[in-house]
């Protein structure tokens, strides 16, 4: 089923040329979607577009089959959560602990219920020890994690990470996105992720390709990251198992096309 269904959508900050141009495309209930483009492709702009913060210029968004307008925005807006690319913007609570607390007191959570699941989610991004600490004065990767726990705490159905693991170091990195997967594996949440890490696009269900303000490639990542030409003119990365099956086909060892290392890593095993 659709959960969000974007038609013909454009938008732009100024006079100047669109930020977003006749942008289309739909999402599955409970997948998993990475969204990429070079700085300035339209990304964190789509995003503010389907939660309602900016208004498209023409087209439609559905968000489970309602029209996102004004009449529909507040329904729409509580079954959504994002986290944003400057965790700065974030912050409503004096300290860490209002700060998870904000979004559940919006969220209708019945206050006895509440510090169980405040705890709970600042466990699960490591912050269980900075709950007292003001969230302005925290390091950029700790406010993100902060970010990042209120969010989740909310359990949206729909969220939206807006390269949300950018400050991280990669071993944060990696445990907040192992808490993430293990989230959306136990939910029926729809995982919207903008990202430039192309290892993390690898493990999504669906990947979107901006570019300046358009849809270039849009499928599963293993169709279109194996489009090694149109990645190259887009400027963008290969992920690493695309890289070393290059190098691989230089040195005259054919392994199959795949964007699963692992799978490489067996074959090239069963080949020695
Ligand atoms: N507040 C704004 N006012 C005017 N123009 C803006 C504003 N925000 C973004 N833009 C312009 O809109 C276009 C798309 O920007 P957007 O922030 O959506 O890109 P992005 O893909 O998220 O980039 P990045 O990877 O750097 O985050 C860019 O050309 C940018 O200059
Ligand atoms: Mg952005």
């Amino acid at each position: 089923m659709k959960h969000i269904e974007v038609k013909d959508v454009s938008f732009r900050y100024d006079e100047n040329s669109p930020a977003v141009e006749n942008v289309s495309f739909s999402i599955e209930k409970g997948s998993y979607t990475t969204i990429i483009g070079h700085n300035g492709s339209g990304k964190s702009t789509i995003a503010k577009l389907l939660i309602g913060l900016l208004e498209k210029e023409k087209g439609e968004i559905l968000i489970d089959g309602l029209p996102l307008n004004l009449e529909n925005l507040m329904t729409i807006r509580s079954k959504m959560g994002i986290v944003f690319q400057n965790p700065d913007n974030q912050f409503i609570g004096a300290t860490v602990r209002d700060d998870i607390a904000f979004g559940l007191e919006n969220h209708c959570v019945p206050t006895e219920k509440m510090d169980a699941i405040i705890e709970e989610y600042a466990q699960k991004v490591n912050m269980q020890n900075f709950m007292e600490h003001e969230p302005t004065k925290l390091s950029g990767g700790q406010k993100q994690r902060v970010a990042i726990a209120g969010v989740l705490a909310m359990a949206p159905e729909i969220l939206i990470f807006d390269e949300s693991t950018s400050m991280l170091d990669p071993q944060g990195r990696d445990e907040i996105n192992r808490v993430i997967r293990q989230l959306h594996a136990e939910t029926e949440m729809t995982l919207i992720s903008i990202s430039h890490d192309m290892e993390e696009v690898t493990k999504s269900d669906y990947v979107i390709v901006m570019d300046q303000g358009h849809v270039m490639m849009a499928g599963k990542p293993e169709e279109v990251l194996l489009e090694q030409d149109k990645l190259v003119q887009l400027k963008l990365d290969a992920p690493f198992s695309v890289k070393l099956q290059n190098e691989l086909q230089h040195l005259g060892i054919h392994v199959e096309k795949s964007t699963n290392l692992e799978g490489m890593v067996e074959e090239l095993c069963q080949l020695l």
